[in-house]
């Protein structure tokens, strides 16, 4: 019958317990593995030279900048001591058109040095200065606080001549060609640090980021003795030496731990996933920009689960199982279902004859039995997706317990993106997931209200504070 041969299709999206505690498995492996090696593992594990989470003496204006998924984010952010309610926020969101994210890398930069210049006029502070710090969503080789180089572009970003390019320094040429203002980007950070950071402003047990929107990714405090790939303390140096014991130990003492940008959703790149990669997924990557890349944000992220329910769509029409087996132009339409649309979709207080009249616009016809199925099959699709990344803060967790020798930990996971924040049923059934894998851990998820930008705000606070020092 027709009901049997779409659970037949959709019991591919179902994971058993056994399931996704290999998936927690991978994922420590995968983590352990990019602690120790340089290059050459699925997950990159990116040092971030962020070493605390900030202590609330933070003060001073602050200029940051985030480059997110599709946004750029230009904002002023005012810290004033001591008065946490009261920090100051202003901003102003700027589209990043296609044509630039796929365009030369001078384009994409110049782009976001026009958009600081609007900012700063409509603030109206161009000749101010400011300290600024760079939100970047995209992987990182980071040697200090200050630089990065651009790894791979991920979900989407094509753009020429940056990867493998200082993302810090391409920023300050597109400001100098343009010669109208001056900057000093103090920092750089990835959209989970920066989440992290800003969460922990609120809450000192956040000591863990997390996006889950366009992509997916998690950042968490880890101890520097375990991060091996980087150089070890140093020996004293001469220099070294004349400063006091007390204030050297002070100084090893605060640097104890580092924030590292995991990269978790290059998990599976070296076939680590096969045995859980449906042929839908398969298709959705073989589409993208980066095959073979990014396998389970690919699995997980806002950006592919519309791709991914439109190809099971697809494969139940040609069935005749769907849409009385009419595949029209637009069920061929890649990336008509936007996250928004799942998350509508998938809303309980929705009738059927809304679901309907969704899929109208998005130009698929159906009746109501059309309509339960295509609910369905979003729900296994998003379903599965909070459970893999449940599974896999299940290990991040876990991780942070045992470096700890605890056998109870509670803790505190920064979050922000939108299949996070706008989809009805991804944060309960992530929350549950992470809960059942790791039942030592007590784990707290704090939505981020500003964004990113504002930790990245804090840490630029953070470096100048030492720099003063
Ligand atoms: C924003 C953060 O709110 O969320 C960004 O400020 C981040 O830094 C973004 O990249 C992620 O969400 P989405 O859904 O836009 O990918
Ligand atoms: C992608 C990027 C990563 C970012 C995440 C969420 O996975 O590679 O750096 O944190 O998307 O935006």
């Amino acid at each position: 019958s027709r009901r049997h041969q779409v659970d037949e299709t959709l019991s591919s999206f179902r994971l058993s317990q056994e399931q996704l505690k290999l998936v927690k498995a991978r994922m420590r492996a995968g983590l352990e593995a990019g602690l120790k090696t340089k290059g050459h593992s699925a997950i990159k594990m990116l040092p971030s030279f962020v070493y605390h989470t900030p202590d609330g003496t933070e003060h001073g204006k602050y200029l940051a900048l985030d480059l997110g998924g599709t946004n750029f984010r230009a904002m002023l952010v005012n810290f004033r001591k001591g008065l946490q309610q009261n920090t100051r926020l202003y901003h102003k969101i700027y589209t990043i058109p296609l044509e630039i994210m796929q365009g030369t890398g001078e384009e994409l930069f110049d782009h976001l040095a026009q958009c600081v210049s609007d900012f700063l006029d409509y603030m109206g502070m161009k000749n101010a200065r400011l300290p600024a710090g760079f939100t970047f969503s995209f992987p990182c080789e980071q040697t200090a606080i200050d630089t990065g180089t651009l790894v791979s572009w991920t979900k989407g970003f094509k753009a020429t001549d940056c990867e493998g390019h200082d993302v810090v320094n391409m920023l300050r040429e597109a400001i100098k060609r343009r010669n109208d203002f001056e900057l000093d980007i103090a920092a750089v950070v990835n959209d989970t640090v920066g989440t992290m950071m800003s969460c922990a402003y609120e809450d000192p047990q956040c000591e863990i980021g997390m996006i889950a929107g366009t992509g997916t990714n998690v950042c968490y405090m880890e101890e520097v003795k375990n991060i091996e790939k980087t150089e070890q303390k140093k020996e004293k140096t001469d220099e070294d030496k004349g400063t006091p014991d007390e204030e050297q130990d002070k100084a090893d003492a605060e640097m104890l731990k580092m924030c590292i940008n995991t990269e978790w959703g290059g998990l599976g790149d070296d076939g680590s996933l096969d045995d859980i990669i449906t042929p839908y997924d398969t298709e959705v990557d073989q589409n993208s920009v980066n095959p073979g890349k990014q396998r389970f944000e690919k699995l997980t992220s806002g950006m592919y689960l519309g791709e991914v329910v439109r190809h099971v769509l697809l494969d139940l029409t040609r069935g005749s199982l769907l849409f009385r087996g009419h595949v029209t132009e637009a069920l061929k339409t890649r990336d008509i279902f936007q996250t928004k649309y799942l998350s509508q979709i998938e809303s309980d207080r929705l009738a059927l004859l809304q679901i309907r009249s969704i899929l109208q616009q998005l130009g698929l016809e159906g009746n109501c039995d059309d309509s339960i199925i295509v609910k369905e099959v979003c729900g296994a699709v998003s379903r599965r997706a909070a459970q893999l990344c449940g599974a896999g803060m299940a290990a991040v967790v876990d991780k942070i317990r045992e470096n700890r020798g605890l056998d109870h930990l509670d803790i505190t996971v920064g979050v922000d993106g939108a299949l996070y924040k706008l989809h009805p049923h991804f944060s309960g059934i992530l929350k549950e997931t992470a809960k059942v894998m790791a039942p030592q851990c007590n784990v707290t998820f704090l939505p981020s209200e500003e964004g990113s930008g504002k930790g990245a705000a804090l840490i630029t606070a953070v470096v100048r504070k030492m720099q003063e020092m």
